[in-house]
């Protein structure tokens, strides 16, 4: 590895996961696996990737870690805060995803993790009813709250850095708004103000993490850190910020698909993109105002591809819809069926479907390994504020949209920044255009 100005990845990283469930148990059980040699992370790019440095006869294909110094799996300690009080085995067991083969051997280190109780109000997700909940007088008591408990969790498992990240269900649509979203000063005072209308939950686990100096992650599609306030905030305490929204199964096809239509010059006249989900996180977005939160972030990733101002006779009015429907028999293993309706050479039509039957959080988990151990990096790196490298790894990535910015969504592109990145940390040239 080259001498470079990142930081050792010495000591213990703690990961905090908002939420217990699905998602969060199956990644800390696959790490527990992993670590025991039972089990082999597959699907994480920190883990498994190669990427080229260097160039002509002094090129080289090296992981992750042998360009940048990223923290070890056997480094990691987890924590976790949740509304139902049920410990990581308990949870892991209830979500069904993984078989219980699969558990049972590392049940004693999933026990001891414990979920704290959960900064949470039942307006954003109405359908959760567990009473594992902090007390909160106010929206910054709940921040003083999350804070506190993040400096003694650090302190008792001994970790040297922090790194939170968002695996709970997603809240309630909340719209950006300019007066209260806008700067940090204001923010600050809604949530002394106690406005529990615009300040959402999640919006307070960020600002704890942020001020604890950890980088915080969304992995749902909820606004949270998507407001200029937060990235105030993460310029003032130099701290990482990624989001939105895990690109596990029709979004990852989408986003690598629609470069297939864009670079061979053929139209588009639909996508018509349809799930059955049965997991809690299904149950939550059969609520239409948690279901909009997806359906905002779903649909954002075509119009960043396949532009119409810049080719209007392929792209102008295409018809795109996704819906979710809730369908318990399926559980965690979601299907997903697409059809798109593109046209050819004198604008003759042609069809096409693509049936993937996935699982949602074995999709999900290899996305929180490779967020967390990034953005942990990140930080050791000194870059802070929004992460637009990690745009591969979500469905809605995060962008200035005050600047203009557009969010980068083709896979090859985000794949490249996410490759140049990595160089430019490990001190090579980032030599790849992405575009
Ligand atoms: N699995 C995927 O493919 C995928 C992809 C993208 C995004 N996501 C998102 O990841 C999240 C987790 O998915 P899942 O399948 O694990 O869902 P899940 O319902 O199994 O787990 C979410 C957990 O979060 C808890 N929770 C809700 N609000 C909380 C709060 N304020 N504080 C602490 N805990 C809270 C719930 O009690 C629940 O146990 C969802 O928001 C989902 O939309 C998942």
């Amino acid at each position: 590895m080259k001498q470079t100005n990142v930081k050792p990845a010495d000591g213990k990283l703690g990961i905090m996961i908002v939420g217990n469930g699905a998602v969060a148990t199956t990644f800390m059980t696959g790490v527990f696996m992993t670590r025991r040699g039972l089990a082999k992370p597959i699907g994480s790019m920190t883990q498994y990737d190669k990427i080229r440095v260097g160039r002509g006869a002094d090129k080289q294909y090296l992981h992750y870690s042998d360009i940048v110094p990223l923290a070890k799996l056997d480094d990691i300690v987890f924590g976790t805060w949740d509304v139902y009080p049920q410990n990581a085995y308990q949870a892991a067991m209830y979500a069904e995803v993984l078989k219980e083969k699969d558990i049972n051997p590392v049940k004693d280190e999933l026990e001891k993790v414990v979920p704290m109780k959960a900064a949470f109000d039942r307006n954003y997700a109405k359908r959760l009813d567990g009473d594992n909940v902090k007390d909160c007088k106010t929206r910054w008591d709940m921040v003083e709250q999350i804070r506190q408990d993040i400096r003694d969790f650090k302190q008792n498992n001994g970790c040297s850095r922090i790194v939170v990240i968002w695996a709970a269900s997603t809240e309630i649509y909340v719209p950006v708004d300019e007066t209260l979203h806008g700067t940090l000063a204001a923010l600050e005072a809604a949530m002394k103000a106690d406005d529990r209308e615009h300040i959402a939950p999640s919006m307070c686990y960020a600002y704890a993490a942020l001020t604890e100096g950890a980088p915080f992650i969304m992995g749902a599609p909820n606004t949270t850190v998507d407001i200029p306030a937060m990235w105030e905030l993460a310029e003032k305490t130099k701290m990482p910020i990624a989001g939105k929204d895990f690109k596990t199964g029709q979004t990852l096809v989408k986003s690598g698909f629609a470069p297939i239509i864009g670079t061979r010059c053929l139209g588009l006249s639909g996508w018509f993109s349809t799930n059955i989900l049965g997991n809690r996180d299904g149950l939550v977005l059969d609520e239409p105002a948690n279901f909009h939160t997806k359906e905002v972030s779903k649909l954002s990733t075509l119009e960043t591809i396949l532009k119409p101002e810049v080719q209007p006779d392929l792209y102008t009015d295409y018809y795109h819809k996704v819906r979710i429907n809730y369908y318990p028999p399926r559980n965690d293993n979601k299907e997903g069926w697409d059809n798109i309706d593109i046209f050819g050479w004198m604008g003759y039509p042609m069809q096409i479907k693509i049936n993937f039957l996935c699982r949602d959080s074995i999709l999900a988990a290899p996305l929180l390994l490779d967020l967390t151990l990034l953005s942990d990096l990140a930080a050791r790196a000194g870059r802070y504020g929004i992460q637009r490298f990690l745009s591969f790894f979500l469905k809605s990535p995060m962008h200035d949209y005050t600047k203009g910015e557009e969010a980068v969504n083709n896979l090859y592109q985000q794949y490249t920044m996410l490759k140049n990145a990595i160089r430019e940390m490990g001190g090579y040239e980032a030599d790849e255009e992405i575009d």
